[in-house]
């Protein structure tokens, strides 16, 4: 085979196997610290730095060349994170991700900011906020948010997602959360509160308001599936997970792992990760698969349901 054609067959080997490992969907903690701490939530820590600005462009260019077509940057709070807008800017005009995206309990917004995020050219913000009045889980409720939602409102030029987690407020609240988001022309997005090991469990009351606030989410929004109606219905909803390679976690570390809640479970260094891994973690059962809550993963996997996966061994 000559020089020309061999390039040619491995750019098209490279090209079938993006198509059938790469990840849809990666997640890079950029910071662990948080500047709140809600209870429910066992991903943040209260003293770490922010992660180097060449580090995270290193990390970055690595996800990129592993076939990364969707990136978000999460926390800890990633507005604690001094080099954000660089960051961000950075995955669209250097690397052109498909889409960049972040979460944000929204605290430290400021008209500034927002620019700047902007600027960065930023294109999608989830804020998380989930209910009305702050109780002693959360304050990451609108009474606290309210101002920054009007400043999102006014000089975001991003789509903003307000995300509502039922089960760490009365229940009503969460449905409070979603009407409003949906009055001030944001997108609503429900997710449901797990314990450590991501297992889900709603009282009546918290049933009721889920089965309310599905009637206000539009059809057809692409994380609304019924995952969520079965697994309250039956206590599982199974599928074949492909976190590890679908769908990517990298802690602060720069350690892969299928998710935040399986750090223990399953990780390997990011700069160490490759197709082998992609391949790998794509077709390996996960024993907390059917338990899962984590509508990222869920929605990464779903393209690949019709494909072979692993039988069930005992990992975790
Ligand atoms: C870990 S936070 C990081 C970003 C940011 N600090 C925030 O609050 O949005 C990402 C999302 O995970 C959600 N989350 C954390 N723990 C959870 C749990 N036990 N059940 C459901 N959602 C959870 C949060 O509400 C938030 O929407």
């Amino acid at each position: 085979m000559n020089k020309s054609v061999k390039e040619n067959v491995s750019k098209r080997v490279r090209f079938f196997n993006r198509i059938r490992y790469a990840p849809w969907f990666s997640q890079l903690v950029i910071i662990r610290r948080c500047n709140l701490s809600c209870t429910y939530c066992n991903e943040f820590d209260q003293s770490s730095s922010p992660v180097e600005l060449t580090t995270l462009k290193g990390r970055l260019q690595k996800l990129k060349s592993l076939g990364t077509y969707a990136i978000n940057l999460t926390g800890g709070e990633p507005t604690l994170h001094p080099d954000l807008p660089e960051l961000i800017r950075y995955c669209r005009e250097d690397l052109k991700f498909f889409r960049t995206s972040m979460i944000s309990n929204g605290f430290l917004l400021k008209e500034e900011l927002i620019e700047k995020l902007n600027r960065a050219g930023l294109q999608d913000m989830q804020i998380s906020i989930d209910g009305v009045q702050p109780n002693e889980t959360t304050v990451k409720v609108l009474k606290s948010l309210e101002k920054r939602l009007e400043l999102l409102k006014k000089h975001a030029k991003f789509n903003v997602v307000v995300s509502a987690v039922v089960g760490s407020c009365p229940p009503e609240e969460s449905f409070t959360v979603i009407q409003h988001a949906k009055s001030m022309g944001f997108k609503p997005r429900v997710l449901l509160i797990h314990d450590q090991e991501g297992q889900v469990q709603l009282s009546e009351e918290q049933l009721k308001v889920f089965y309310k606030i599905k009637k206000l989410i539009p059809k057809g929004f692409p994380e609304f599936t019924d995952y969520r109606e079965t697994m309250i219905e039956q206590g599982k909803a199974p599928f074949k997970c492909r976190a590890g390679s679908r769908y990517l976690y990298v802690d602060e570390a720069g350690l892969v792992s299928w998710c935040s809640q399986t750090r223990s479970v399953f990780s390997k260094p990011l700069m160490d990760y490759g197709l082998v891994d992609l391949r790998r973690e794509f077709y390996s059962y996960k024993s907390c698969q059917d338990h899962c809550t984590l509508g990222c993963v869920r929605a990464a996997s779903s393209v690949d349901g019709w494909r072979k996966q692993d039988i069930k061994k005992s990992i975790a």
